[in-house]
């Protein structure tokens, strides 16, 4: 038997977790406890968990059990079937052990300098008393960065290019309704769907264009594209195109939509909090005094441990993505209920990252809680865990502290009247605050 669940109608449940999705988590979890099941359209019921207990378990798991390729299938029609998302099993690991290098330790630090100048010229497009939304501001900041540090590619045609088609993509995906399966109906150019697959068509032309290019001139760059293109199995054999189409576009798609959405968040919450874009601005001024520079670097605004505790503090109370899900590979006992194979099993984010016990006063943002202190993996998971954690977690916090210890070392920002509350909106699997957070410039601090 399946663990008890809201009594919904699964379209009045799908369309719930489309536009309130943290209050349906929420009123769940107070209303049946752990677990509980969410009935989503196109989807057979879904177990929710957030205890620690219940966390580790799932994130403990050698993939034997917990499968989250075939969690991820319905993101199969944008970054396609062969992408390290949607494997599991031994072809799972190999690929992650691929990808994993070029986002971490030196190589992921080669790209601060990148990092900084894309922040540099999004801040230069500000004019001073302008109302603007700031989410399309940080998309083209990571959007750039991704786009260098995966094909190389500094500014140019090119460059442009390629950002411009993939802002297309990741815009038409972004309307919630084609999460759901029978939402996906190619019918004709004009249609959301037809739109979609074409946009990703023209997008997987530029991308193969690219590829031949690379092969043909045999050009060996800093950049990620090259370590695949050199990558070979163990029987000697290298990655087809088609399984390079899938692990770049995966990588253009995770790498920037949810670190410009996180990045998002971290400004929504520090300019509601009184003195705290003051608080960021001593702790850069006094790093610049030490280093005798007069300028900030962009492995000193990695280490500022106030930016550091933002950071993590709102991928806290708003995680961008709210869950992450498994599979049941067989059946398994999970929160006191023996569940049959092919049972979806989520651990939310959200619900975890909200208990009293281990956050108190969880609804409130406190930086300070961070300060200094390293919470467990079960109880802090913003990236997801286990074999299956992000690969882009360093890469993205790097990129987080770098990108808004620049915005508030060189803007003096405000939220827009009336935007003291701001509700989530949905754009795709990840959650943004409304509007992409209205914003105004006061003062352009240099
Ligand atoms: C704030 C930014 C980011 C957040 C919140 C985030 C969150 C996540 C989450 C929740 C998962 C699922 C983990 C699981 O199932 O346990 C994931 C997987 C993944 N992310 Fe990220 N991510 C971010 C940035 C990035 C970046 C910058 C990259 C690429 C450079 C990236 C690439 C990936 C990949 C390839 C996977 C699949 C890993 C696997 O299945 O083994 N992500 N991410």
């Amino acid at each position: 038997m399946l663990p008890a669940g809201p009594p919904l109608p699964s379209l009045v449940a799908t369309a719930l977790w489309m536009r309130r999705p943290f209050e349906l988590l929420e009123a769940s979890a107070r209303r049946y406890g752990e677990p509980f099941t969410m009935g989503l359209v196109g989807f057979p019921k879904i177990v929710v968990v957030w205890s620690p207990e219940e966390v580790k378990h799932v994130f403990a798991d050698d993939g034997t059990t917990f499968a989250a390729g075939r969690f991820n299938r319905s993101l199969a029609a944008l970054i396609g079937e062969r992408s390290v998302l949607m494997l599991d099993g031994p072809e799972h690991l190999r690929q992650r052990r691929l990808l994993l290098p070029p986002f971490h330790g030196e190589r992921m630090q080669r790209y601060g300098d990148a990092m900084l100048a894309a922040t540099d010229a999004a801040i230069d497009r500000w004019k001073v008393g302008e109302t603007f939304s700031l989410h399309p501001h940080t998309q083209d900041i990571t959007l750039r960065v991704i786009v260098r540090t995966v094909f190389g590619l500094a500014e140019g045609p090119r460059h442009e290019e390629m950002c411009r088609r993939m802002k297309r993509i990741l815009e038409l995906a972004s309307w919630p309704p084609l999460l759901v399966p029978f939402m996906r109906k190619d019918l004709g150019p004009w249609s959301p769907w037809g739109k979609f697959r074409r946009a990703v068509a023209e997008g997987d032309a530029y991308l193969y264009e690219e590829l031949r290019e690379r092969r043909r001139t045999g050009e060996r760059q800093d950049d990620v594209l090259s370590l695949l293109l050199e990558a070979r199995d163990e029987e000697g054999r290298a990655m087809t195109d088609a399984e390079l189409r899938d692990e770049l576009t995966t990588l253009l798609v995770a790498g920037h939509e949810t670190t410009a959405t996180a990045l998002t968040w971290a400004i929504r919450w520090t300019l509601a909090t009184p003195g705290l874009a003051l608080r960021v601005r001593a702790e850069i001024e006094d790093a610049k005094r030490k280093d005798g520079t007069g300028k900030l670097s962009a492995a000193r605004a990695a280490e500022l441990p106030l930016v550091d505790a933002i950071a993590r503090e709102a991928m806290r109370l708003n995680p961008v993505i709210p869950i992450v899900g498994r599979v049941l590979e067989r059946p398994a006992r999970v929160a006191g209920y023996d569940l049959p194979a092919n049972t979806p099993v989520v651990c939310s984010i959200y619900l975890a990252h909200r208990r009293e016990e281990v956050y108190p006063d969880a609804r409130r943002f406190v930086p300070e809680r961070f300060l200094g202190k390293k919470l467990s993996p079960s109880e802090y998971f913003p990236f997801g865990g286990g074999i299956r954690r992000c690969i882009g977690m360093a890469f993205a916090l790097y990129e987080m502290k770098i990108v808004l210890a620049r915005i508030l070392e060189r803007s003096d920002l405000a939220l827009a009247p009336r935007r003291e509350t701001i509700r989530v909106q949905r754009r795709s699997v990840t959650l943004m605050p409304e509007d992409g957070l209205l914003i105004r410039l006061e003062r352009a601090v240099a």
